[in-house]
């Protein structure tokens, strides 16, 4: 192992770091801002001192326990998505990372803990942090990044000429999305509130839906792909836009059978998402549409690939808010409120 002591020895003479923690879920007080050792990178994974960490809805549902059937994490644990920073360690077994290098991630579930001062982070996870971009712009691209790529590119298989309709366009995932599906030379439909419809204009959505005062349902027809992120209400008018053979992929639930078996869920998690999932596989089917739902994974393949669209200036990231380390409860509560204009990110160092 390569170890850059000096940096680590400065700053925490007993390796102990802060971090924002989960005790217990569902906390009124939000997370607990304290101090935790360090941890010692795996043989396959590197230590990243964290200089920004992105914030997502993922944050606070994690918080809240929401998640806890799907992601049954041993309490306490450090919070935090998205990562940017530099390797200050390698394990024995990594081989393309070396101490000194700029990086971002989305780290693997169960190895989160962004919102700390160091993170270790699998090298299969990580990819190189973008040229042109801050820490922070960095620290907001992971998480919605592979989210929109996994939907769009994977799931979908978006291609020239089609038409893709992306539900909340001046969101983290849906500011991505619209560049993503424009750059593979979609057509893009997205909803936003007036105050938003510049916004995505900017990002050269083509058809711009207010949703304070048109029904995206009465505008749009013969769709070839819904990325649906949205309550389900949504989810359901989102078939009637689709044309047959269309594919609706949700990210905002509800969980199906395959997703369950994919992250080797016990029966009664399996029995739960074929239940919830019931009613929109029934009406889906008898429209001849594909539905699935994605929980996007950690993937340092996609993410270099998303590096290079960044460095060839494809997509560009959208900050709206940059919090400081210590108002990580705030960035959090400000995300809930369900009103950023693209990404929230905190600074670290
Ligand atoms: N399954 C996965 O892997 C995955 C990954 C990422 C995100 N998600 C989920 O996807 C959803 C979106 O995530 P996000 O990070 O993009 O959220 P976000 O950034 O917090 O979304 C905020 C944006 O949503 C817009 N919005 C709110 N209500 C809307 C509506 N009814 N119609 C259209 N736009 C609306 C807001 O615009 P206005 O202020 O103009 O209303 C705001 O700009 C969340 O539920 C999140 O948990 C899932």
């Amino acid at each position: 192992m390569t170890i850059a002591k000096q940096t680590l020895a400065q700053h925490h003479p007993e390796n102990m770091m802060k971090a924002f923690i989960v005790d217990r879920y569902g906390s009124k007080t939000g997370l607990r801002f304290g101090e935790v050792p360090i941890p010692e990178p795996r043989e396959d994974e590197v230590l990243v001192q964290v200089h920004a960490a992105g914030v997502n809805l993922l944050d606070t549902k994690v918080t809240s326990g929401e998640f806890k059937l799907i992601l049954p994490y041993r309490l306490p644990f450090v919070m935090g998505h998205d990562v940017a920073g530099v390797v200050v360690k390698v394990g024995a077994q990594v081989r393309q990372f070396k101490v000194g290098d700029e990086v971002y991630s989305r780290p693997d579930d169960f190895r989160i803990g962004a919102f700390a001062e160091y993170i270790a982070i699998r090298e299969s996870s990580l990819a190189p942090k973008p040229k042109a971009l801050t820490m922070e712009e960095a620290a907001s691209i992971p998480l919605v990044g592979l989210t929109a790529w996994q939907a769009l590119v994977e799931k979908a298989k978006l291609k020239k000429g089609q038409r893709v309709f992306i539900q909340a366009g001046s969101g983290g995932v849906g500011t991505f999305a619209i560049q993503l599906a424009k750059h593979l030379g979609a057509t893009v439909a997205t909803t936003t509130s007036t105050a938003n419809v510049g916004l995505v204009k900017s990002l050269h959505a083509d058809v711009v839906i207010d949703y304070k005062k048109q029904d995206f349902e009465n505008i749009l027809r013969d769709y070839d792909v819904v990325l649906n992120s949205q309550d389900g209400k949504t989810l359901n008018k989102s078939l009637r836009v689709l044309k047959g053979g269309g594919k609706l992929i949700s990210i905002s639930g509800p969980p199906d059978p395959e997703f369950a078996k994919e992250i080797g869920a016990p029966w009664f998690v399996k029995l739960f998402a074929r239940v919830l999932s019931a009613s929109i596989r029934r009406k889906a089917k008898r429209r001849g549409i594909n539905f699935s739902f994605l929980f996007m994974k950690a993937a340092g393949d996609q993410l270099r690939e998303i590096t290079r669209l960044i460095d060839a200036g494809n997509i560009h990231p959208v900050v709206d808010r940059v919090f400081p380390f210590e108002s990580t409860n705030e960035a959090m509560a400000y995300v809930e409120t369900g009103r950023a204009k693209g990404k929230v990110v905190v600074k670290i160092k």
